[in-house]
């Protein structure tokens, strides 16, 4: 192993770490065999060094024909591995701890709740790359325990980008994990129906956060939490349910599970929709995120999301496939994608949006 400028980088030359932003993003995975994409993935991120392995790079360059995408690589990683298995055991645990708090009078123990979680983070030292793994693990249809895992950190995510204290982090980390639990109550006909829901089933379900509130509100839980519960569905201008309350009558905590629940909820795969593209649920969030969402918690989101698809392969409407070469300020859900030769702009190409990340 050796650390070279990313000026001396030869195509064909294997990362032997992982590569990570100075706020914790996942750049490359360590394995990567480098590229011209994956070369200006590091410059695009101001990248200056890198550890290679100087063994192999020869035999490397003969091979680095084989072009594969940024995700591809990610999940054949085996940090990515690691990261599935984890989940799918957290998802687990996730389920009996919340079914236990239901059954009977024992509190929860918030600290150890969200300890499996946060470990993922100690794993990935720092919590470098969840956003990308995330993006990569859609191929669940799970109403309540995935999607709660995920929320929770998506959730830890925001929080550490608006910089709060450790022990904040710690709680919007747990709130995002029972932010649900009052589905444990909700039919499962209801949870897992695949045609439209009837207004009054839709009653039904939005009754899930009164109930989970009922389900903790006398445990020894923090408060901030128990209104979490309560309050996710809440929305800055008094349009969510289930009091209607506005702006900052709904407790910080609440506003940032709002954004991390709506966001997992509408790029996953669940039993009533296909994920929609991160692009388009972007540029609904950049069209009224402010009006319904906290502004703090939805620029900083924004900022820090769109960015995490730079050097992704994605498709677009027109069906042409490209890699997003540059994310524009000023239109975060429409970059600048080159498709082959040719470079699209889609700020100025109206017409065209991108439908799903490759
Ligand atoms: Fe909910």
């Amino acid at each position: 192993m050796k650390l070279i400028s990313v000026d001396e980088i030869q195509q064909g030359m294997v990362l032997a770490q992982n590569v990570y932003t100075l706020d914790d993003q996942l750049v490359l995975p360590k394995g990567t065999m480098l590229d011209p994409k994956a070369i200006r993935r590091l410059h695009n991120y101001n990248i200056f060094n890198v550890f290679i392995n100087d063994d192999d790079a020869k035999e490397k360059t003969i091979k680095s024909s084989k072009k594969e995408s940024f995700g591809k690589r990610l999940k054949e990683s085996r940090e990515f591995q690691d990261f599935k298995r984890a989940l799918e055991k957290d998802a687990k645990l996730l389920e009996t701890a919340l079914k236990k708090t239901f059954t009977s009078d024992e509190a929860i123990k918030s600290q150890s709740l969200a300890a499996p979680v946060l470990s993922l983070f100690d794993q990935n030292e720092t919590g470098a790359g969840i956003m990308d793994m995330i993006h990569n693990l859609r191929g669940y249809d799970d109403a309540i325990y995935m999607h709660s895992i995920s929320v929770a950190l998506i959730s830890n995510m925001i929080a550490r980008w608006m910089r709060k204290s450790d022990e904040e982090i710690k709680m919007i980390t747990t709130a995002g994990l029972v932010h649900d639990i009052g589905k444990i109550i909700i039919p499962q006909s209801i949870l897992t129906k695949t045609s439209s829901l009837t207004p009054r089933e839709n009653e039904t379900l939005k009754t899930h956060t009164r109930l989970g509130y009922q389900l903790l509100k006398d445990k020894d839980i923090d408060p901030h939490i128990k209104n979490a519960v309560l309050m996710h569905h809440e929305r800055n201008d008094g349009s969510g349910y289930p009091l209607g309350l506005m702006g900052e009558k709904i407790v910080p905590v609440a506003r940032i599970i709002a954004v991390a629940d709506i966001y997992d909820d509408l790029t996953s795969k669940r039993a009533n929709h296909e994920p929609v593209s991160p692009f388009k649920v972007i540029e609904a969030f950049e069209a009224d995120g402010l009006i319904k969402y906290d502004a703090d918690v939805i620029l900083t989101f924004l900022n820090h999301i769109a960015n995490t698809f730079l050097a992704n392969k994605v498709r677009l409407s027109n069906n042409l496939e490209g890699e997003v070469i540059y994310i524009n300020p000023e239109y975060l859900a429409r970059p600048t994608v080159k498709c082959g030769d040719s470079f699209i702009d889609l700020s100025r190409r109206k017409d065209i949006y991108i439908t799903a990340i490759i």
